[in-house]
């Protein structure tokens, strides 16, 4: 089975970056494919428009770990803008590629990246303090 995963996806299922929660975050998302039931739920800390801290949980297979904990890796440091454009293509290149069978689950991490950066915009805070004071 390890031989359908090439060396990215493995080394970050065995070893998954940002794994955990941020209390207080400023945007959370969670996202649960219905077929295959693997869910994945996203933390970010946003600060100025770039977000400067993300973590995960993901309840799933081998490859949904990976995706979601390569997504940490690839968002820290982003601009929301710049997070919002990633794809899950680009999501699944940086893994090395993904089996055919697994492709969904760099789907999943681009759809919980989308719940999240939704889920900040819905708490007003891609609004400057300025303008959110105004009025
Ligand atoms: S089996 Fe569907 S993302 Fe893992």
């Amino acid at each position: 089975m390890d031989h359908e995963y090439g060396p990215i996806v493995l080394e970050h299922f065995v070893n998954p970056r940002n794994v955990g929660e941020i209390p207080g975050a400023s945007a959370v998302g969670q996202i649960k494919n219905d077929v295959c039931g693997d869910l994945t739920k996203l933390f970010l800390r946003i600060e100025g428009g770039r977000i400067v801290d993300a973590r995960f949980k993901t309840f799933g297979c081998g490859a949904s770990i990976a995706s979601a904990s390569l997504l940490t890796t690839l968002v820290r440091g982003k601009t929301v803008e710049e997070a919002a454009a990633l794809s899950a293509a680009q999501i699944a290149a940086a893994l090395g590629g993904l089996p055919e069978t697994k492709a969904h689950s760099a789907v999943l991490a681009e759809d919980v990246l989308r719940a999240a950066l939704a889920d900040w915009r819905a708490r007003g805070s891609g609004v400057p303090p300025a303008a959110a004071c105004a009025g």
